[in-house]
């Protein structure tokens, strides 16, 4: 859909999406209200919480709800409605996807989260894990399904081929896990909860700008996105869409207009008409030799680091040091 001069419309998992910002899985989507309010703001689809295998005892209605939650979006939404699983077995990663797909979910995506803790268990068999739970949740439903992923990996553009090749239509990068901290008055862990900042979307930007060039699928960022600008610099680097959620928790929900005004500024100073066209153009696809530049820009980072205040320890007044690095100098 075209609004203004600009078209932000994008295509995810071969669904037409009329902007690229989704609300990702948050208790943001646990009702229709809020999800309807997520339309109503301009999202392009909705990722529903997680439905996790694990409270199935301890809940009456679990799964049930889950399915009657997608039921219910689906009647009241016109945008597409993605719900999101994690489950702990191979039977009910099955199981659990079959029915979300039967509930009438466009898209799924696999919310893979497997931490291993055995110095026994080598890296190949926790990768192979993440592809058995694609090839057996693929070969079960015909719902596109993508797969949401830490960053965690040995060697992820060899990861991200095999899950494409197991039958994910697209990557969600990344998944953001609250680590615990240490709490020294209880002498215990601190469990707070700390939303994100803008800071933290360089890792997918960088991620997605390196996987674009491989074609594994749609590629989808998460983390740290919040204004208009993290919105486009990804669309540059390559994703189809942009997840949105710590934002929305802080803000509220009708602030995914804001970022929407937001970006058609930036498209309109970057002189940009259509994001599908923009996609991918800033990406390392562009460059003839990435890892060459990879290199080149760490080392250019690493020396241009010094342009900064750096807070002294004895008494945190910042001073100034003067940079090494001059730009424009090659
Ligand atoms: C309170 C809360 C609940 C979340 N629940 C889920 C969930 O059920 N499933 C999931 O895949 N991600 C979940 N996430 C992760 C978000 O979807 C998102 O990937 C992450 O917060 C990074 O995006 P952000 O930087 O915009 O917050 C949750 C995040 C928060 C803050």
């Amino acid at each position: 859909m075209k609004t203004g001069t600009h078209d932000i419309s994008v295509n995810y998992l071969g669904m037409e999406l009329r902007s690229p910002l989704v609300p990702s899985a948050s208790p943001l989507g646990e009702h229709v209200e809020t999800l309807q309010q997520m339309e109503n703001s301009g999202a392009g689809a909705v990722v529903l919480p997680s439905l996790f295998e694990d409270p199935y005892e301890r809940h009456p209605n679990h799964p049930g709800f889950y399915f009657e939650e997608i039921i219910k979006a689906r009647e009241a939404l016109k945008i597409p409605v993605i719900a999101s699983l994690n489950a702990t077995t191979p039977e009910s990663w099955i199981h659990l996807a079959t029915q979300i797909a039967q509930a009438g979910a466009h898209a799924l995506e696999l919310n893979i989260y497997h931490l291993s803790l055995s110095p026994e268990v080598p890296s190949s068999e926790v990768e192979k894990a993440y592809i058995d739970v694609v090839k057996s949740v693929t070969s079960a439903v015909s719902i596109p399904v993508s797969v949401k992923l830490p960053p965690f990996f040995t060697n992820l553009t060899h990861m991200a081929r095999d899950l494409k090749n197991a039958g994910a239509m697209g990557l969600v990068l990344f998944n953001r896990f609250y680590q615990p901290d240490l709490d020294l008055l209880s002498m215990g862990p601190g469990y707070t909860l700390r939303l994100s900042t803008s800071a933290e979307n360089r890792l997918p930007l960088r991620w997605i700008s390196l996987l674009y060039q491989h074609e594994i699928g749609y590629l989808a960022a998460s983390t740290g996105i919040r204004t208009g600008a993290d919105v486009l610099k990804m669309i540059l680097s390559g994703a189809s869409i942009t997840q949105v959620c710590s934002i929305l928790l802080q803000r509220g929900i009708p602030w995914l207009e804001a970022i929407e005004g937001e970006l058609h500024q930036w498209m309109d100073t970057c002189n940009i008409r259509s994001l599908r066209e923009a996609r991918g153009t800033l990406s390392h696809r562009c460059m003839q030799n990435p890892d060459q530049i990879e290199r080149e820009e760490y080392l250019k980072a690493l020396q241009g680091y010094a342009r900064i205040d750096v807070p002294s320890w004895r008494d945190e007044r910042p001073i100034q040091i003067e940079s090494r690095f001059k730009f424009g100098a090659r």
